[in-house]
């Protein structure tokens, strides 16, 4: 039984392979149709969410299994039951636990209490499942990941940890410009240096943006404000206004640069609307990957 809470509990072994199959799910989606016949998989979500909780509830339909949607405040959660208690009831009735939460000790303590497999559907801390979409979309366009500069700009947040950890798992150049005091959690950055140690992969992190997006084959931003931090978004608004996903920034990048945005997102604040609707943008097929390799993580995890 495995859990899939971070991009880190996969090996880079592992974690190609799940491109692959998240490559042919997409190619031949009929070849998956049964794949997790009359499994029941739980989707608990504590936050809101539009393309994780379609592309769940989607990718077990359509694999032949049975998805059972649950907001948090829905469930006797919202009224004290603990999360460890709730895991041992559910991993008697399902065969996988999807959550979206705030803190990642909840997941842990969930896997760590029920026998059910545990994915991380985003927490505040990371959002792995984002990123196996986000490197199906950069193969896609540019063919091996190792080498690869992807520069991450604005929020130090949960989709710029992942992304990290993908990086480093795929022996990319991750590039992370933030404004001062933003910048992702020391831990992430020393776990994802001891994975380029062995991977050759490698991580800047800085507040120059510009430095980040020189000759980049990527661009990325997500939110200034992530969900649950909605009262700081006024004061974001002016700290993160140079960290823009712009056209100056695109122009700094590499010729055929692509644009990714992990969505929803806001026009005019973290990225200008030429660039997010603009011919380098490919953040369509990113969300659509999500069905794909969330597809592929299922049959992983549960056949
Ligand atoms: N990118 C992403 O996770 O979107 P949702 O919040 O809509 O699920
Ligand atoms: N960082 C964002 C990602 C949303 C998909 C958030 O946590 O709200």
């Amino acid at each position: 039984m495995r859990d899939f809470l971070s991009i880190d509990d996969v090996s880079s072994e592992e974690l190609v392979a799940l491109l692959d199959k998240a490559d042919e799910v997409k190619s031949k989606p009929d070849q998956y149709s049964q794949q997790i016949a009359g499994k029941q998989v739980a989707l608990i979500f504590e936050k809101p969410s539009t393309r994780t909780r379609v592309s769940f509830e989607a990718a077990v339909a359509s694999m032949g299994g049975h998805p059972i949607v649950l907001r948090g405040d829905e469930l006797q959660l919202g009224r004290g039951e603990t999360i460890e208690d709730t895991g041992r009831v559910l991993s008697r009735y399902v065969d996988a636990i999807v959550v979206r939460t705030f803190g990642q000790e909840r997941l842990t303590a969930l896997a760590e209490s029920g026998s059910a497999p545990v994915v991380n559907a985003l927490s505040d801390y990371s959002h792995p499942c984002q990123c196996l979409a986000d490197l199906q979309t950069i193969r896609a366009s540019k063919g091996d990941l190792g080498g690869l500069a992807l520069a991450y700009v604005g929020d130090g947040n949960n989709v710029a940890h992942s992304l990290m950890f993908g990086g480093a798992k795929t022996s990319m150049d991750v590039r992370i410009a933030t404004p001062p005091g933003y910048e992702p959690l020391g831990e992430v950055v020393e776990r994802c240096n001891e994975i380029n140690l062995e991977t050759g992969g490698k991580l800047t992190v800085t507040n120059d943006v510009l430095e980040a997006a020189r000759g980049a084959d990527v661009l990325y931003t997500d939110v200034w404000a992530s969900m649950g931090q909605e009262g700081e978004a006024p004061e974001r608004l002016e700290l993160f206004s140079d960290y823009q996903l712009d056209q100056r920034l695109v122009e700094a990048a590499d010729e055929d640069v692509i644009v990714m945005h992990c969505l929803p997102a806001h026009r005019g604040e973290e990225i200008a609307a030429e660039v997010m609707d603009g011919p380098h943008s490919v953040v369509w097929d990113q969300a659509e990957n999500r069905l794909h390799t969330q597809k592929a993580l299922l049959a992983w995890l549960l056949s």
